[in-house]
């Protein structure tokens, strides 16, 4: 039964509040009190199981295993949560002179200082707003560089592994992506990268994702960027998939020259669920000046170090506020402003959080479990579904739903089926380069159990696409909706009405009956 409105709930007089008696008299608000405000009359508990109920109305990863490849898909510890709910923070305006915002500053500082150790760039920016938004910077940066040097380069080389939105910045920043191929094992090769630069010419930067979009690592990254050095250019390194490497490896030590970072992907924001997120870049000294405003400085007293003497990620930092915290907006070389005031601050608490929590050590496992579990999970995979390209996997691991075709199903099948199982639905049709892709990333936050469930579930479809086919076309058969239009659902919201937008298939019974595939669906047993 779909859920009612909590205004179809409503009965009037009933109540979630009770208050004392008047002790004063009663004043009759008359023409002041508006007529058109009718609101719900609910009791606290109706109003506590209403809001329960749409809750897991649709899946999210606080209730289930959400394996959405390239969207680190990681649960936020609630701790996050909490911090990023802070009064202080949540009060704060803006505008607020420094002297009232030293917290906020000195938090912004050291998460700065932070990447920047854990990138070994010299310099970050927290201001991009998403990933994006911190290519987008990252690549004006580039553009603002060559400005400088008086050197006219307009063209970007982008490998087919990079993600899509990679060519779509280089195009915004008014420089023409040209694209380069990879090799069959899915990485750039660098002989072949030096032929593509020579032959486009005034190439101004090699826009490389790594691990790439296949969750397979550039091997020959250092080869990579000093084939693009020894041609003028620089490199950018689409770093969103940084979740793989934190505390292993340090990208700007194979010689990258810019990167952005998805906090929202690595550090803790789930990525793909629409929310907020934050793409800070990470430059060299030789693109420092050129980095949006404001920075987050501070003072340096005398004697002192520019960089904090302890490493950032040492417990023994002395926590108490510093009023040397302040915004430069001094930068005559800077790009300029690309946000409206400092960045997605929530986002930043939360990785600034997320970071202090786990330290060194546990950053460094973070990004070990989140190898071993993709890994785990393409172990179990493999020869149920094709894998196209066999390089060790990272974080995540990219199969091909094209063996499926024998049955007339696709990949778009095998995804609904999933959510009958509770599951959600690994990343399909993206890389571009894998047909009928099924990219999985299960992050570093499943256990055992889960990924085995995981693995359990994709293996028992794979039967079912061999004997009971309707089963995977007409999936899924226990969510709230069932299949949808999605191209209508996205544009019109009420998905209650587009319910039935697409036809569902039945299997033809003995006695010559449609009927509708019995669903099982969240059988615990289901192997
Ligand atoms: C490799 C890669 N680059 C860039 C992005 C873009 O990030 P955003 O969606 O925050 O703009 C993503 C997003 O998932 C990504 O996986």
């Amino acid at each position: 039964m779909p859920e009612k409105t909590i205004f179809e709930l409503s009965s009037p007089g009933r109540k979630a509040w009770s208050l004392p008696e008047l002790d004063v008299p009663a004043v009759d608000a008359g023409e002041y009190s508006r007529k058109d405000n009718t609101l719900p009359e609910l009791s606290e508990v109706d109003v506590a199981r209403h809001f329960n109920r749409l809750s897991v109305m649709n899946h999210h990863v606080d209730r289930g295993f959400y394996p959405l490849g390239s969207c680190t898909m990681k649960y936020n510890p609630k701790v996050n949560e909490l911090t990023c709910r802070l009064a202080g923070f949540t009060g704060l305006h803006p505008l607020q002179p420094e002297d009232l915002t030293q917290g906020a500053l000195q938090l912004m500082y050291e998460l700065q200082e932070f990447l920047a150790e854990i990138t070994g760039f010299d310099a970050v920016s927290l201001q991009p707003a998403a990933g994006a938004h911190g290519e987008l910077a990252g690549i004006m940066m580039v553009r603002k560089y060559f400005e400088k040097r008086g050197e006219q380069r307009d063209i970007v080389l982008v490998p087919d592994s990079a993600h899509g939105t990679n060519p779509a910045s280089v195009t915004l920043s008014g420089f023409k992506p040209v694209q380069i191929k990879s090799n069959e094992h899915g990485q750039v090769d660098p002989a072949e990268l030096a032929r593509e630069c020579s032959a486009a010419g005034c190439v101004a930067c090699l826009v490389v994702t790594n691990p790439n979009t296949l969750g397979i690592f550039e091997t020959e990254a250092k080869a990579i960027c000093d084939v693009m050095h020894q041609q003028g250019a620089l490199v950018y390194l689409d770093g969103a998939n940084l979740n793989a490497c934190v505390g292993v490896h340090r990208p700007a030590d194979a010689g990258f020259d810019v990167m952005h970072i998805n906090l929202h992907k690595t550090f803790s924001t789930p990525h793909g669920g629409g929310g907020p997120g934050s793409g800070p870049v990470a430059v060299t000294r030789q693109l420092e000046p050129f980095l949006p405003v404001p920075v987050v400085r501070k003072r340096q007293r005398d004697g002192e170090t520019k960089r904090p003497s302890a490493t950032p990620l040492d417990p023994s930092i002395p926590r108490s506020l510093d009023p040397s915290f302040f915004l430069d907006f001094n930068r005559p070389d800077s790009i300029g402003r690309v946000a409206g005031f400092h960045g997605q601050f929530g986002v930043l608490v939360r990785a600034y959080t997320y970071i202090r929590m786990l330290g060194a050590e546990g950053l460094r496992d973070a990004a070990e479990n989140a190898v071993l579990n993709a890994n785990y999970v393409r172990t179990g995979l493999e020869g149920v579904y094709d894998l196209p390209y066999k390089g060790r996997t990272m974080h995540e691991v990219v199969f091909s739903g094209s063996n499926l075709r024998q049955y007339d199903l696709k990949t778009l099948d095998v995804a609904k089926r999933l959510l009958d199982f509770g599951l959600h639905a690994p990343t399909i049709y993206f890389p571009l380069i894998v047909p009928e892709a099924l990219m999985i990333e299960p992050t570093e936050t499943e256990s055992l159990e889960s990924l085995d469930q995981f693995v359990e579930a994709m293996k028992r479809i794979a039967r079912e696409a061999a004997t009971e086919p309707d089963l995977l076309r007409n999936a899924p058969l226990s969510t709230p909706v069932r299949r949808l239009d999605e191209a209508r659902a996205s544009r019109e919201l009420d998905v209650a009405d587009l319910n039935h937008s697409v036809p569902v298939v039945g299997k033809k019974q003995r006695d010559g009956e449609t009927k509708r595939p019995s669903a099982t669906p969240l059988d615990p047993s289901f192997s």
